[in-house]
């Protein structure tokens, strides 16, 4: 059966910029806790006229570009994301819209891990040949959903977009995306969730009151359960593609917390100079983290081609995900 590959990426990021700085006027914080707890010193913010397509469209033309096709090429656009325009139609339709396509279009929710899982289905889908290439994106508007005044999520999110175009690779080369492994565990739904404004409970005035309609999350256990089940989806990757640690070139992970990661790596027994780090600039953008992070890592010039990638996510759900690939 045919492998997919990465033929192209792209990334796109708000204008605006909040520092730590900015947000010690809105919330009981300060530079040094955000900074030392997380690693991210600013975080991008959409203009009020820009929605979550709207950043998935600016990545997905970069893409396109990059990788040498044309739109019209596309068989599939797949967006993971939590912050998409409206609850339905899906932002992957918005977009397929205005790049011209009236080809398979869906929105997955698979929170921070929704790029992982998004690029599953594409990969799934050119394995079978029921496309030749995919868009795959992660694109969020996170701070249209958090709680300005809870200090222990607002310091986190950032919005932003990455992109990838995915293609068939050439028969019997050592190109290609994974294995890809997903998992979930839904008894921690709770621990970060929006609580009200789905069918299990309408929002009222009260709730809306309450910020229930906005980001909720026990930060400690993600925390817990990050660090151990994203160790244990690398050396799943790991072994299935049949590396070690040391085959492993860079690592390119979703930017949710600096210490999550370097207790991730430390477990692999890897070196934290592998993993591309640009949560300090941009936060934690769910989805949206590992191709943006995929994409600079790329256009800096530190990819090659031949280059072995692991691929690490972990988001609400909680899910989590693990894949290798080689450029
Ligand atoms: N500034 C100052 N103090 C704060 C802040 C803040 N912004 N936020 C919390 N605190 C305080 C708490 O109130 C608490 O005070 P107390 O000891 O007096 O009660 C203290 O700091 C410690 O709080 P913890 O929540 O235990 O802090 P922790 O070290 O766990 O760091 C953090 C919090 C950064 C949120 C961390 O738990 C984390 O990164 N969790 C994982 C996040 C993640 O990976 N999410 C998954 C992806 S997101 C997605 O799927 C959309």
């Amino acid at each position: 059966m045919r492998r997919s590959r990465i033929l192209g990426t792209g990334s796109y990021l708000p204008e605006r910029v909040i520092t730590n700085h900015d947000l010690e006027k809105l919330v009981d914080t300060n530079d040094e806790w955000i900074s030392s707890r997380t690693g991210i010193r600013e975080r991008r913010q959409v203009a009020p006229d820009q929605a979550c397509s709207d950043l998935a469209l600016a990545a997905a033309l970069k893409a396109i570009a990059d990788a040498g096709i044309e739109a019209s090429d596309i068989g599939m656009v797949v967006i993971g994301t939590v912050s998409g325009d409206m609850p339905f139609p899906s932002t992957a339709v918005l977009v397929a819209r205005d790049l011209g396509l009236k080809c398979c279009a869906f929105d997955l929710s698979a929170a921070c891990s929704g790029f992982m899982h998004a690029m599953a289905m594409a990969d799934n889908a050119i394995r079978v040949g029921m496309c030749d290439y995919a868009l795959v994106i992660g694109a969020e508007a996170l701070t249209t959903i958090v709680n300005w005044q809870d200090r222990g999520t607002c310091i986190l999110f950032g919005d932003g977009a990455g992109a990838a175009i995915l293609g068939a690779a050439p028969v019997g080369s050592e190109q290609g995306i994974g294995p890809i492994h997903l998992h979930s565990d839904g008894s921690l739904a709770e621990a970060l969730c929006i609580p009200a404004g789905g069918s299990r409970t309408e929002l009222t005035p009260e709730l809306l009151e309450q910020k229930k309609n906005k980001v909720h999350m026990t930060g400690n256990v993600i925390f817990k359960h990050a660090t151990r089940n994203l160790a244990s989806v690398a050396q799943e990757a790991l072994e299935s593609a049949g590396w070690t640690a040391d085959d492993v070139d860079h690592v390119i992970a979703h930017q949710a917390n600096l210490r999550i990661l370097d207790a991730c790596l430390k477990r692999c027994g890897m070196s934290s100079e592998k993993l591309f780090v640009n949560l300090d600039r941009y936060g934690n953008t769910s989805a949206a983290s590992l191709p943006i992070a995929l994409d600079e890592a790329r256009k800096s010039g530190r990819l090659k081609a031949g280059d072995k990638l692991l691929f690490l996510a972990l988001g609400g759900g909680i899910v989590w995900s693990g894949a290798t690939c080689t450029l």
